[in-house]
């Protein structure tokens, strides 16, 4: 069987690429394979752990071509060149509007660092997500892995894990733990399970 061809989608620092890439080399990613990394950030320090494994990276910034739309038409661009089977959004900070997602149904995933439907939508993303939570005084959270569809972090749940949080957590310490305890685990599961199953 041919390995599903993956596209990561990125902004920043890349952790759960790494993530991809480490399930990738020791066998936990095994029905698909990373075949580019999409940035949004010319200086995401996640392109540069693409080069160090050697997968293609490609840089797409909207205030260069002026519209959502021409963004999107040239992030498909991308994915057609590399006939890519399945999308992950690890950490891109932009949301895709309906006429790009409803051309991927289930074919795209994204990682969210709390337990949806609590911390989640519009201007919910990175640090924000943890405050969020520490104010409202939770006891618990954790990270989930969704289908993308038109409502911001709205889609099918894939896979979810709790994370406790401790008295004296900050956002940055939370959102460290966070990261540890379930995205890195959970994010490689539920793209070999979706990869697996095509
Ligand atoms: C991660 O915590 C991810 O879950 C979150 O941003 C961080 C990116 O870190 N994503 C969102 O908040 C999306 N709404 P990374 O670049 O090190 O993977």
């Amino acid at each position: 069987m041919e390995k599903a061809r993956i596209a990561v989608l990125v902004s920043g620092g890349g952790t759960n690429l790494q993530a991809l890439i480490d399930a990738q080399q020791n066998g936990i990613l095994k029905s698909g394979a990373i075949r580019v990394v999409i940035s949004n950030n010319r200086d995401a320090y996640a392109l540069t752990r693409a080069a160090k494994f050697g997968i293609a990276g490609e840089v797409v910034l909207k205030k260069e071509l002026g519209s959502q739309g021409a963004f999107e038409d040239r992030i498909k661009e991308i994915l057609n060149q590399y006939q890519i089977d399945v999308i992950v959004l690890a950490g891109f900070m932009s949301i895709l509007s309906q006429s790009f997602t409803s051309c991927y149904p289930k074919r795209i995933l994204n990682i969210h660092p709390s337990l949806i439907p609590s911390f989640c939508g519009e201007g919910f993303y990175g640090l924000r997500v943890h405050e969020a939570a520490l104010n409202y005084g939770v006891k618990v959270t954790g990270a989930t892995v969704h289908f993308v569809n038109e409502i911001p972090d709205g889609g099918e749940i894939i896979l979810q894990k709790a994370v406790d949080i401790q008295p004296d957590d900050t956002p940055e310490t939370l959102q460290k733990r966070v990261m540890e305890q379930a995205e890195w685990i959970i994010l490689p599961a539920a793209v070999e399970q979706v990869c697996s199953q095509l």
